[in-house]
């Protein structure tokens, strides 16, 4: 059966990572016969230079018939006055692709501690889960613009709260049944009704599961403070957002991180969490590691294919043991260098092959 991955290069350093993607995509493919079809289409920035809007109508229906979506990232300050803007086509393909819950797992390699903000001690433990809510609240509410004013509105139903509170608590029971749900309830009353439903979730669908709450500003506060008493962090759209770039830090560069935005059904989608980073695009210094997390989540959660996803994250931890970085880590590989390296690796840990 052939699988179809769509890959979305976009702006800025998006189109550098995503060719090393495209490799180990076809790498994979090759070695365990997974007859895997690799397209690219355009997509944010690009695709507003090429079509005039960034979200073509046959990238989203290439999206919505493929088995998983990659991609790079979007954004410039080239796009920051357009009327059409590249964040605008990432919000409604999420929107179109139902991808509810976005999986965000930070952990700190240990040859990398010494690269974290924090003391090495802090950080030894580290192993979080952001599990952060990604259709719903104040990111797709209605906005309002008069000549001097201006308003954002955020809504969440039961619903949508319940559906992805599920996915965190069921994280959780494969993980180390913690759950923090991170709201503002001592003022908003959407975070009123997000401790509620996630409280009575607790007690009645998930006993065996430790949940706690906390507002959002004390859980900015605790995830410097002792980090490695987190689990699963369940939060709300622009809560994750703020919070996941925090946690993002913790092992040293947010570029080693990768996402994964799950629906009810496939395909979902599948990023570094970095952003286009303008300022080092084209030079070929971008860290492809989050990009290559990312095709492990892919391979994981994306295809069901565990065994691509492990075999991936064995040539990362050689790489990590050899100290084989790109510039944000204090190492000295380009971004392509690293991914040819990366892919050496990765071809001497697949598992002889065995034919299905
Ligand atoms: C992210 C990004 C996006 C978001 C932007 C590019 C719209 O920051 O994936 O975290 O805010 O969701
Ligand atoms: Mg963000």
């Amino acid at each position: 059966m052939t699988r179809t991955i769509v890959f979305l290069p976009g702006d800025g350093i998006g189109p550098e990572i995503t060719a090393i993607a495209k490799r180990l995509a076809q790498t994979i493919s090759d070695h365990f016969d997974l007859s895997l079809r690799i397209t690219e289409h355009a997509f944010g920035g690009a695709s507003i230079d090429q079509f005039g809007e960034p979200l073509t109508d046959e990238t989203l229906q290439a999206c919505l018939s493929a088995n998983a979506v990659f991609l790079g990232a979007v954004g410039g300050p080239k796009w920051d006055q357009a009327t059409a803007r590249p964040e605008a086509g990432l919000l409604a393909l999420r929107k179109a692709l139902g991808v509810y819950a976005n999986l965000r797992p930070v952990a700190v390699h240990p040859a990398l501690a010494h690269r974290s903000p924090l003391r090495p001690e802090r950080v030894a433990n580290i192993d979080i889960l952001v599990v952060r809510e990604l259709t719903g609240g104040v990111y797709f509410g209605a906005r309002k613009r008069t000549e001097t004013s201006a308003s954002d509105t955020c809504t969440y139903s039961v619903s949508e709260i319940e559906r992805v509170a599920h996915i965190a608590f069921q994280q959780a029971r494969r993980r180390r049944a913690k759950l923090t749900s991170v709201d503002k309830a001592n003022v908003l009353e959407t975070s009123r009704l997000w401790r509620e439903v996630v409280t009575r979730m607790g007690k009645t669908i998930y006993p065996d599961i430790t949940l706690d709450h906390m507002y959002i500003d004390a859980a900015a506060m605790h995830l410097l403070r002792d980090p490695a008493s987190f689990d699963v962090v369940l939060t709300e759209n622009m809560f994750g957002d703020i919070l996941s770039d925090e946690a993002s830090m913790l092992p040293g560069s947010i570029g080693l991180l990768g996402s994964a935005s799950l629906g009810d059904q496939a395909p979902g989608l599948f990023e570094p969490i970095h952003g286009s980073a303008p300022d080092i695009a084209g030079q070929d210094r971008a860290n492809p590691f989050g990009a290559i997390e990312a095709m492990a989540q892919l391979f994981e959660s994306g295809l069901d294919e565990p065994r691509a996803a492990m075999s991936i994250r064995s040539a990362v931890n050689t790489m990590h043991e050899a100290g084989a970085w790109t510039e944000d880590l204090g190492g000295p590989l380009s971004c392509t260098q690293a991914g040819d390296r990366f892919l050496q690796c990765l071809k001497t840990s697949l598992p002889a092959h065995q034919a299905a």
